[in-house]
C-alpha cells in the first residue's frame, strides 16, 4: 500500500464500498453545503467526490481552507451515495469518499484559468505559458493517453515483425527535404554548423546498406517552415525502412500496421485501404490528398462544354463541376460560393440548380435551357441537386473545384463519419519550381522512378512517375514514402536531371553516393506524421492539442520563452557575431 495513495480516484467504484482508501490529487471543485463540504478530487484517472462532515473536526477545518488546484491527500471510507444523489456524468458517480483525514501537500495560487473550464475563451498564449495547467484538463490528458497507446501499439507491431528500433543523430547535416534547416553552430569547428534533421532519410538508407534489413524509429524531425494547424517546427515521425521488399509488400505491411494500431487503440478496423494513382486523384478530386468523406468526385465537363453556345465555357481549357446532392441554397449562399471561388483564384463560378423539371443558373442567360440541361445531365443532377462549375486552366480549375467540393461538404455538415484511408501512388518524379526556375524532385532525389519511365527521364522528365506513395486519411496527408534508387548510375542520372553538378553532389550527398558503391540492397520506406495521426484519432483540430509543449504559430514557446537571446560569451565561444539591425533592414 502506498503512503500517498492506495487507489486512483477514477477507479473507485461500488466494489470498494465500506473499504478505507487513500486518494491523492488536485482539488477540482469545492462546494460548501452548510454543514457539509464536498470536494471533487482529480487525478489523471478521473474524479471522485469527497464528502467532509463537521464530526471529523480536523478534516473539516482542513477542507474549509482548501482552494481550487490545491494538491491533497484524503484518507477515508468509500460509501454509496444516498438515493437520488448519483452523478451519471462521473464514472465514480454512485460512490463518494467520506473523509477521515485530509493532508495538504501544496497550495496553489489562483490559476489564470481552470482545468474544469472550457478552453474556448482562454487566449492561446496564456494556455501555452501555463501549459502545465492546460495539460491538467481531462480532455487533453485523454489525448496523451491515446498518444501513448498508439506509440505502444506501433512498437509492439514492429517488434513482432522483426524490425529494429535504431536511433539516428539529431546533430546532422542538412538533408534535402525541401524545407529550411534549423542550424546549430559548432564550437569545436568554428564557422561550421550542424543541421537538425528534417527527417532521418539518409541515415535510414545507410542502415539498409549496413544490412539492418528492417528499421523503424519514433523520432523528432525539424523543419523551419511556416506553421499551420497540422505543422509544427519540431514534430514526430514514425520512420520506417525495409530491404528486399516490393512496393506492394511495403504497402500491405504498412496497411496491416495502421489497421492493427486502430484495432488495439480504438477497437475499430478501418478496413482495407483503397489505392488511387496521383493522376486519378487529381482528375477525380483535384487534390493529391482527397477527402473521401466529402461526397461524389468532381465531374469533368470539358468535353460537354465544347457543345455549348457560350464561349466562356466552350473555349475554356478545362471545365470541372462539383455536384452537391439535395441542395437548396439561398441567393446569399450562392453569392458567397462565387466569392469563395474568386478567393481560390478562379475568375468566377457558375452555379446550376435543377429545380423540379427546370433549371436555374447564374449563367442562365448565356447557357440557355439547353446549355443548362447539357451540363446538368452530364453531371447527373437529379431534381433538387446543385452544381458548381469552374472553368479555366486545368491545374487551377481542378485545385479550386477540389477545394470547393470539400468546403461545401463541410459547410453543409455532410462530411461522412468514419476513417477514410487512401493510398495515393505513382506521384510525378519531378516538378517545375517557379521560384528556382528548375526541376526539383517531388518527393526527394533518392526516389526510384517507375521502370517504365526510365527511358524518358531526360527527354520528358515532367511525364515521369515515381515509385512514391502517400497515405491519406480523411483528407490529411498522413505519410509519405517511396522505393529508393540503389543503383549509383541511376542516381547520377537523377542528380544530373536536377541540375546538380559533380561538386554539389559530392558536397551534399557524397557520403550516400559513396555508400551505394559498396553494395546497396533494394529498399524502400515511409514516414508517418505521428502528431497528425493522433490528432485525427482523438478528433483534435490542430496538432498542438496532441503535442505536450508545442510552439505558437510564430514558432515561439511562451512557457520557456524560447527562442531567446544568449549570453555574449556563448556567442564568442561559437565564433558568432550578431548583425544587430537585421530586423530593421
Ligand atoms: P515527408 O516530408 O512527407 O516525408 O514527411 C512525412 C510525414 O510527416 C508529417 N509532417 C509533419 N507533421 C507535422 N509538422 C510538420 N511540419 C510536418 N512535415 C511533415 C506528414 C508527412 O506525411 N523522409 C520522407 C519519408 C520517406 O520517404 O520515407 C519524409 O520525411 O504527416
Amino acid at each position: 500500500m502506498g503512503v500517498h495513495r492506495t487507489v486512483y480516484a477514477g477507479e473507485i467504484g461500488e466494489a470498494l464500498a465500506g473499504r478505507e482508501v487513500t486518494v491523492a490529487g488536485w482539488v477540482h471543485r469545492r462546494r460548501d453545503h452548510g454543514g457539509l463540504i464536498f470536494i471533487d478530487l482529480r487525478d489523471r484517472s478521473g474524479i471522485v467526490q469527497v464528502v467532509v462532515t463537521p464530526e471529523r473536526a480536523e478534516a473539516f477545518a482542513a477542507a474549509e481552507r482548501l482552494r481550487l488546484e490545491y494538491v491533497v491527500r484524503v484518507r477515508g471510507t468509500v460509501r454509496l451515495r444516498p438515493p437520488g444523489m448519483a452523478n451519471p456524468d462521473l464514472s465514480t458517480g454512485t460512490v463518494e469518499v467520506e473523509a477521515a483525514e485530509i493532508h495538504v501537500y501544496a497550495e496553489s495560487r489562483t490559476p489564470p484559468f481552470l482545468p474544469q473550464e472550457s478552453a474556448e475563451g482562454v487566449d492561446e498564449l496564456v494556455r501555452l505559458r501555463y501549459r502545465y495547467i492546460d495539460l491538467r484538463r481531462p480532455e487533453l490528458q485523454a489525448h496523451f493517453r491515446m498518444r501513448d497507446h498508439v506509440i505502444r501499439a506501433m512498437r509492439d507491431f514492429f517488434a513482432a515483425e522483426g524490425f529494429w528500433e535504431v536511433e539516428t543523430p539529431a546533430l546532422a547535416r542538412s538533408t534535402p527535404e525541401g524545407a529550411r534547416d534549423f542550424l546549430v553552430p559548432s564550437r569545436l569547428q568554428p564557422g561550421h554548423f550542424y543541421a537538425l534533421p528534417q527527417s532521418p532519410q539518409i541515415f535510414k538508407q545507410l542502415l539498409m546498406v549496413a544490412g539492418f534489413d528492417r528499421y523503424y524509429q519514433i523520432v523528432k524531425a525539424f523543419r523551419d517552415e511556416d506553421l499551420r494547424a497540422d505543422r509544427q517546427p519540431e514534430f514526430t515521425q514514425l520512420d520506417v525502412e525495409m530491404s528486399f521488399m516490393s512496393r506492394d509488400e511495403i504497402l500491405e505491411l504498412m496497411e496491416r500496421m495502421i489497421r492493427t494500431v486502430f484495432r488495439t487503440t480504438l477497437g475499430t478496423d478501418p478496413g482495407p485501404m483503397p489505392r488511387m494513382t496521383y493522376a486519378e486523384a487529381m482528375r477525380l478530386y483535384g487534390s493529391d490528398k482527397p477527402d473521401l468523406r466529402a461526397g461524389p468526385p468532381l465531374v469533368d465537363l470539358t468535353a460537354a462544354s465544347r457543345e455549348l453556345g457560350w464561349s466562356l465555357l466552350r473555349e475554356a481549357p478545362a471545365v470541372s463541376g462539383v455536384r452537391i446532392p439535395d441542395w437548396h441554397p439561398s441567393r446569399r449562399e450562392l453569392d458567397a460560393w462565387v466569392e469563395r471561388a474568386r478567393a481560390l483564384g478562379l475568375g468566377g463560378l457558375v452555379w446550376i440548380l435543377r429545380e423540379g423539371d427546370g433549371w436555374r443558373s447564374s449563367a442562365g442567360k448565356w447557357l440557355g435551357e439547353d446549355g443548362m440541361a447539357t451540363l446538368g445531365t452530364v453531371a447527373g443532377l437529379r431534381p433538387g441537386d446543385g452544381l458548381l462549375v469552374a472553368a479555366g486552366p486545368e491545374a487551377e480549375v481542378l485545385a479550386a473545384a477540389g477545394s470547393l467540393r470539400v468546403e461545401a461538404a463541410q459547410a453543409l455538415g455532410r462530411l461522412e463519419e468514419g476513417w477514410r484511408f487512401l493510398w495515393v501512388t505513382d506521384f510525378p518524379m519531378f516538378e517545375w519550381s517557379q521560384e528556382e526556375q528548375r526541376l526539383t524532385a517531388m518527393h526527394h532525389p533518392f526516389t526510384m522512378p517507375k521502370e517504365a519511365d526510365w527511358e524518358r527521364l531526360e527527354s520528358d522528365p515532367l511525364a515521369c512517375r515515381a515509385e512514391a506513395y502517400d497515405v491519406v486519411l480523411n483528407g490529411v496527408e498522413l505519410a509519405s514514402g517511396s522505393l529508393r534508387i540503389y543503383d549509383p548510375g541511376l542516381q547520377r542520372r537523377i542528380f544530373a536531371i536536377l541540375g546538380l553538378g559533380d561538386q554539389e553532389i559530392e558536397e551534399k550527398f557524397g557520403f550516400l553516393v559513396r555508400a551505394f558503391q559498396y553494395g546497396a540492397p533494394p529498399h524502400g520506406g515511409i514516414a508517418f506524421g505521428l502528431d497528425r495521426l493522433v490528432m485525427l484519432m482523438v478528433g483534435a483540430r490542430t496538432i498542438r492539442e496532441v503535442i505536450a509543449f508545442p510552439k505558437t504559430a510564430s514558432g515561439t514557446d511562451p512557457l520557456m520563452e524560447a527562442p531567446a537571446p544568449v549570453d555574449p560569451r556563448q556567442l564568442r565561444e561559437l565564433g558568432l557575431t550578431l548583425i544587430r539591425d537585421r530586423g530593421r533592414a
